[in-house]
Formats: C-alpha cells, structure tokens, sequence
C-alpha cells in the first residue's frame, strides 16, 4: 500500500501513548478510529486529547479550528468496528504478552487485508509480535515518544519478515503526520531510544539508592548541566515507572544483569506509584 491511500487510522489503546497517536494522525488529516475496551477508557483518551488540542490552540499551535480536528476521530469499544476499514492499525496496547496476543488474535479476523499492522511496542521483539499475525511481512514497530504530539522522533522497526514496502510506507506515514522517522535495522531489545533511556533512568534511581543525591538535586543536574529537557525522575513520571520498569526488565532479561531494575524503580510499582497518570510517582502530581 502506498501512503496516499491511506485515509483511515485506527488507534488500539487509548493511554498515554494511544490517545497521543490518535491525536497526531487527526491533526495530520487522517480519519481516526480511537478504541479501548471499556467506554470509560476510551472516554479517558478522549478527554485528554480534548485538553491537548485545546493547549495546543491556546500555544498557537494548531492551525485549524480543535473541534474540526476532533471531529475527525470516533472513540470506540467494538473492534470490529474499529478497524473494519482500516488502511494502518497501530497498536498501543499494554506491554502483556497475553493482551498482545488476544488483541493480534482477533484483529486479523476484522481488519481488511490491504491493512498495515504497527506496533507502538516499547521494546519487545517485532518479529515475535508479527508471528501472531497473519501477516507479518505488512508489519513493523511504529514507536512514538511521550508525548507523542510534541516528540519529533518516531522509530520504524523492521521485522525479520517486514517487507520494504511496508516500511516504506510507515516511514511515508509518519513524515505525513509531520514526524522524523529513523529506521531501525535490527529487532532488538529497547530498539535504540529506549536501549539508550532507560539505563539513564535507572542510573538515577541507582544514584539515589546509594545516597549520593537526593531526587531533585539528580534531577536538577540532568536539566542544567547535562541539558535534557526533563530530569531523568521527572521524565520517568511522564512516561511511567511502569513502562520504564518494564522496558528494564526485558533489556535485563535479554541483554544481562546490567539493566537489572534498581530496587527503588521496583518500589514505586509494588506502590502502583507509576507517575502522571497515577496521580503519584517521584513528584506528587494532583
Ligand atoms: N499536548 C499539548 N500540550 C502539552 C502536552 C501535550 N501532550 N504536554 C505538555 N504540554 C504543554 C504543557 O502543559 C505546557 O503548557 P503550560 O506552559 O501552559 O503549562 C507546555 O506544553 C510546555 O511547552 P513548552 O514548549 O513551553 O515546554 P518545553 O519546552 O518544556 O517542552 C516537552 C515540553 C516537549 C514535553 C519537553 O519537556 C520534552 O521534550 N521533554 C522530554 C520528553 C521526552 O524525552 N520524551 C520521551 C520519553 S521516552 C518514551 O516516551 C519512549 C518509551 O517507550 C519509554
């Protein structure tokens, strides 16, 4: 499929990183079907692209009127009627193999067969995930930053049975939704953002275990004298102590002890302290 024929995007998980998605692909044009499993989820999703497109109006960022860019996506529950029409279903489920499977399992029943399938995984195994399907060389991993509507980076990750079309056209797709695309060449844990993040974000906790700075001295430092926008403990809230305690824990599993989780990551989510979305995690955030 090229990218010109592509009209329709549908969005599989409506949390922070879904509804992100959802809302860059309406504000590139496209027709979005935004789904979840339960109505309160994807009303979740909704309300928070609602906010963003509104600050994004108030920045003087946005170039059309919010509710056209609004109108342009259906927050659903049905499946089928979520993807039935699809051209690109991007999947941003959680990171549970078992969800993984069931939401694969069924999708290729409902969707069209022109349909490209893209995994907004964090880091596990494209090609594991494209086996579940019936198609895995229209497959790839389409990995979007937090947040996605202000992050310029997407990664596109080939499979082992990835097609260059398929790519091709993910890579197409994601310039059309005004993003920088970088291909990565090989499947492997963490990619190459995330493989590179989230030891720095352990690093942090480990510095902090240790007693050698306290959460907003690391955090201070991060900002002013290594100059990343957000400190690591501050990002680590943004894009959740869940994510990047998993992300760690399948680098540690596939790649060595060095990506261990540090103790005090763990404790935040035996707390279900995951960050922004929890209301808790380094920073209180009510
Ligand atoms: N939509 C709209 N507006 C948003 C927003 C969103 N989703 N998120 C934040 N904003 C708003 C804020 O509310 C704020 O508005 P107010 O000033 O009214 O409070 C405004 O944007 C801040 O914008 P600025 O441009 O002034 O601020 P900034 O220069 O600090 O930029 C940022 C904000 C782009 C988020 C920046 O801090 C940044 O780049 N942070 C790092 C984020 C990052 O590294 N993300 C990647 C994480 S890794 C990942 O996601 C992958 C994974 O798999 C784990």
């Amino acid at each position: 499929m090229n990218v010109d024929d592509i009209t329709r995007v549908a969005v599989l998980g409506a949390g922070s990183m879904g509804h992100g998605i959802a809302e860059v692909a309406a504000l590139a044009g496209y027709e979005v079907a935004l789904r979840d499993i339960d109505e309160d989820l994807v009303q979740d999703g909704y309300e928070n692209i609602e906010w963003s497109v509104e600050k994004l109006a108030e920045k003087d960022r946005l170039d059309e009127d919010p509710e056209v860019v609004l109108d342009r996506i259906t927050p659903l529950v049905d499946l089928e009627a979520a993807v039935g029409d699809a051209d690109v279903v991007i999947e941003a489920v959680p990171e549970v193999m078992d969800i993984k499977t069931e939401v694969y399992g069924s999708l290729e029943e409902y969707a069209p067969d022109r349909a490209i399938f893209a995994t907004n995984t964090s880091s596990l195994s494209i090609t594991d995930l494209s086996e579940m399907t019936d198609r895995p060389e229209q497959f790839c991993g389409m990995h979007f930053f937090n947040p996605p509507v202000r992050m310029q980076l997407v990664e596109v990750i080939t499979g082992k049975h990835t097609s260059e079309e398929t790519l091709e056209t993910v890579e197409a797709l994601a310039e059309s939704f005004d993003k920088t695309s970088i291909r990565v060449r090989k499947d492997s844990p963490g990619f190459v953002v995330n493989r590179i993040l989230t030891p720095l974000l352990n690093e942090a906790c480990w510095a902090v275990n240790e007693g050698g700075a306290d959460i907003r001295t690391v955090d201070s430092t991060g900002k002013y004298d290594i100059g990343i926008p957000m400190g690591p403990f501050e990002l680590a809230d943004r894009v959740g102590n869940d994510v990047a305690h998993h992300v760690l824990e399948y680098l540690n599993s596939e790649l060595g002890e060095a990506y261990e989780p540090c103790p005090l990551l763990t404790e935040k989510i035996d707390e279900g302290k995951f960050g922004e979305k929890t209301g808790e995690g380094w920073y209180d955030h009510d």
